[in-house]
């Protein structure tokens, strides 16, 4: 039976692997902005090199086994399941589409569109992190080998690196495979430490081939993820873990001055403070994307029945194992119920320019004890 609140058409998503869980979007109002040719510090790159996880990847997940492939992945961007973990978008596209850039193209079809290669390669792995997580997909030094590689077969020049820019996103599968493994909190504070240094190790191997610049993610609230709010039925965000997402991005913000001060570019290394923005957005009264606000902010638009189930199982049969639901939205200035299909993650639509906004200063983080 069909249950009044599971509708077909399902809202603004933006679904990550398992590990994370996925995040509800956002919708925009009215207003759309269509940013192109923008750039960060003046700096108009020709070019995006992508490193990272399901924030970034655009399909070089594998169809057989990863949940991107199956609906309702992609169905209202592209149009059905092309290996993005969301609905729609991800923040590659937006970031591409920011810089007037088309999004790179994955780098397991990079035989195939050759003609794509000069708006750069998507070496992203959803799932992945610094170090090897739960997937068995490349983490971040072997995508940053295949670049190398790329590099000494000379299918990019140095003149093409010089006008390039680096995307680099850790969207937290470090974390969810140490807690998966059974590490403990006592242990988390000198691994997250491991998990930036290594970060940093990275970022400055890729300046160093010769990258103009690299923007790297900050680490969204973790705490406020599904996984971690299922338990108080999406009212509340877990403080612990958002003080842990604290101590990491002090800790790449600390990384990242150090970059800048050994490099000769004083900005060559900049984060996109996508913690700030994701708060920003999640908080909003209605006063940020226009008069729109979200009745239920922290409930996911999409999620297994049960936990054995995920975003987009089915069982032997074919029938669905999951539930999708409509993000009712308020407007503020009309107290008109939105109840129309959403567009999805619009979140990243507005999140992309607030974050490079935020990076022309730096963020501001508290450090907390942890
Ligand atoms: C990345 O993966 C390779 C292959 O599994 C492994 O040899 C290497 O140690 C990993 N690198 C890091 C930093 O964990
Ligand atoms: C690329 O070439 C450099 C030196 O030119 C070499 O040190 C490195 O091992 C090569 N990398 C790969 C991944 O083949
Ligand atoms: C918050 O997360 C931590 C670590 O995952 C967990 O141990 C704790 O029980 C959570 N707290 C609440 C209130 O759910
Ligand atoms: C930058 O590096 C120099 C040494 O190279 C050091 O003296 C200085 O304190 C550093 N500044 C910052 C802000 O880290
Ligand atoms: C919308 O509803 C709220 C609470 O019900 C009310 O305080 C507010 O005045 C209403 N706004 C408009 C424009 O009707």
């Amino acid at each position: 039976m069909e249950q009044q609140n599971l509708l077909l058409f399902f809202s603004s998503c933006f679904f990550l692997l398992p590990l994370l869980s996925e995040i509800q979007g956002v919708q925009s109002s009215s207003s759309h902005h269509h940013h192109s040719h923008r750039g960060l510090y003046g700096f108009r790159p020709t070019k995006l090199f992508v490193f990272g996880d399901s924030y970034a990847d655009t399909g070089n997940n594998r169809k057989t086994e990863a949940n991107s492939w199956k609906v309702p992945y992609g169905i209202t961007f592209p149009g059905k399941p092309a290996g993005r973990f969301s609905d729609g978008r991800v923040l590659t596209d937006y970031l591409a589409k920011y810089l007037g850039l088309k999004s790179p193209i994955p780098y397991r079809w990079r035989k195939y569109a050759t003609n794509r290669l000069r708006y750069g390669i998507n070496f992203a792995y959803g799932g992945t992190g610094v170090f090897n997580t739960m997937v068995s997909d490349p983490n971040m030094t072997t995508q940053i080998d295949f670049f190398q590689n790329l590099i000494n077969d000379s299918v990019y020049e140095k003149w093409d690196l010089q006008s390039s820019l680096a995307l680099v996103t850790v969207a937290g599968n470090d974390y969810g495979a140490f807690l998966a493994k059974g590490g403990s909190a006592e242990d988390l504070p000198a691994f997250i430490t491991r998990v930036v240094d290594q970060l940093a190790v990275n970022l400055k191997r890729i300046h160093s081939m010769g990258v103009r610049k690299v923007a790297v993610t900050a680490l969204q609230p973790l705490g406020c993820l599904p996984r971690s709010t299922v338990h108080n039925s999406f009212q509340q965000c877990n403080a612990t873990e958002n003080v842990a997402v604290d101590f990491h991005n002090m800790l790449l913000q600390q990384a990242v001055a150090k970059l800048n001060n050994e490099s000769k570019d004083s900005r060559a290394f900049v984060i996109l403070d996508l913690y700030g923005s994701f708060n920003k957005v999640l908080k909003n009264k209605g006063e940020y994307l226009g008069s729109v606000t979200f009745e239920t902010p922290l409930k996911p638009c999409c999620m297994g029945i049960s936990g054995k189930y995920y975003c987009g199982s089915v069982d032997e049969k074919g029938a669905k194992m999951y539930t999708s639901f409509r993000v009712i939205l308020l407007d503020l200035r009309t107290n008109f119920t939105k109840n129309s299909p959403i567009k999805l993650p619009e979140i990243l639509q507005y999140v992309v320019p607030e974050a490079l906004e935020g990076s022309q200063k730096p963020p501001t983080y508290i450090a907390t004890s942890i």
